[in-house]
């Protein structure tokens, strides 16, 4: 891995930096409040400031409450230092916290889960979930620094470390064409999880989603090339509830409907989309049709709360490293989910 790097994103600047186990925590600060949740509290060496409860229900305005509440109880101030130790479950609760807490103090975040080393913890989207929706409370706010140890990746369950690599897959597409090629010529050491191969393939995530944000940190432009198969996830997740699939599984799935409704509007190239097909098909993802379900899968892209205008908005790829936002009416849509 390289030794760090510093990104620009707006009037922030967000340091990536690889650390080793002891290292994890270690941040220079007269007052530092550590959160975690129950699973990665291991990883914060010292006693945490703080553990929530592991899984998605964290991201709740009581939680977020909870943890202001514990800020100020433990005297943190203006010039404190929060730092969170997890999955992007931790990082955007954290980071949320963060940008509230005195109008702003200083983060730190340290991802376990691979999905929030290559995606969540870097850019500075923060966010709690309201009234059903994902997301739709939240601030931008980077930390200062994100702290990547690879080594923390061997407690991450099998389903977590799999979603993570959706996620990877999907950053390869949009700005690493080596990230793909490996995941192509190394399944083998990707499942023994490889700590030299992940550490390239992280960095270079890094790269790709560090660079895109740097151009475009609040999503008005490029950023939303990130939601590659992320339309159709989103809608699946929505519809088959918590659970079922896991987000990396829905996206997976969407980014091999994505790569379809490409072909179809004549955007994607067919051998392009012959690749990503076999990729998917390679590391065991569900992609099938779903005909049953296309009616509702329709519906709930509908419902989209960050949906703008009438028609239907997707990231779709001419090949790889172009990549490219398309208007589609829903019918095509539906077309492509049962396949006619
Ligand atoms: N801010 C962003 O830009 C952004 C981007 C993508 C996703 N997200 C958010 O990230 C969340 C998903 O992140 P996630 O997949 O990391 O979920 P998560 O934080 O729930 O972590 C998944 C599970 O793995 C456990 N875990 C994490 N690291 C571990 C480790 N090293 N060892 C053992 N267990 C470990 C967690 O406790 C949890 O049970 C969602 O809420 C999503 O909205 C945010
Ligand atoms: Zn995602």
């Amino acid at each position: 891995m390289a030794e760090h790097h510093t990104f620009t994103f707006g009037t922030y600047s967000c340091t990536v930096v690889p650390t080793t186990r002891s290292g994890l925590t270690a941040v220079q600060a007269e007052e530092r409040f550590v959160l975690a949740d129950s699973n990665t509290a291991v990883y914060t060496q010292d006693d945490p400031g703080m553990i929530i409860p592991a899984g998605e229900a964290s991201k709740s305005w009581d939680r977020l409450r909870s943890i202001l509440d514990r800020l100020l109880e433990a005297d943190v101030s203006r010039t404190g230092v929060l730092v969170g130790v997890g999955g992007g479950v931790v990082t955007d609760i954290a980071s949320l916290a963060a940008s509230l807490y005195m109008r702003g103090i200083r983060l730190v975040l340290v991802p376990t889960s691979l999905l929030a080393m290559v995606d969540a913890a870097l850019g500075g989207k923060t966010g709690i979930d309201l009234g059903g929706y994902k997301n739709l409370v939240g601030t931008f706010f980077p930390a200062e620094e994100v702290r990547i140890c690879i080594d923390v990746l061997g407690t991450l369950p099998e389903r977590e470390y799999r979603s993570g690599l959706a996620e990877l897959l999907k950053t390869g597409m949009l700005g690493d064409p080596v990230v793909v090629e490996k995941l192509e010529a190394e399944p083998e050491a990707i499942a023994a999880r490889d700590s030299e191969l992940l550490e390239d393939l992280v960095w270079r995530c890094v790269m790709v989603k560090g660079g895109i944000v740097e151009q475009d940190l609040t999503e008005s432009g490029v950023r939303a090339h990130l939601n590659l198969g992320h339309t159709f996830a989103h809608a699946l997740e929505a519809i088959k509830g918590l659970g079922e699939w896991s987000h990396g599984e829905a996206v997976a799935w969407g980014l091999a409907r994505a790569t379809e409704l490409g072909e179809r509007l004549g955007i994607t190239d067919k051998a392009y989309a012959e690749r990503i097909r076999a990729l998917l098909d390679r590391y065991e993802y569900r992609v099938e049709r779903m005909p049953e379900v296309a009616d509702r899968v329709v519906d709930a892209m509908r419902k989209d709360k960050k949906r703008r205008g009438s028609q239907m908005r997707f990231i779709v790829q001419a090949s790889i490293c172009d990549t490219s936002i398309v208007q589609v009416e829903s019918d095509l849509v539906h077309a492509v989910l049962v396949g006619e």
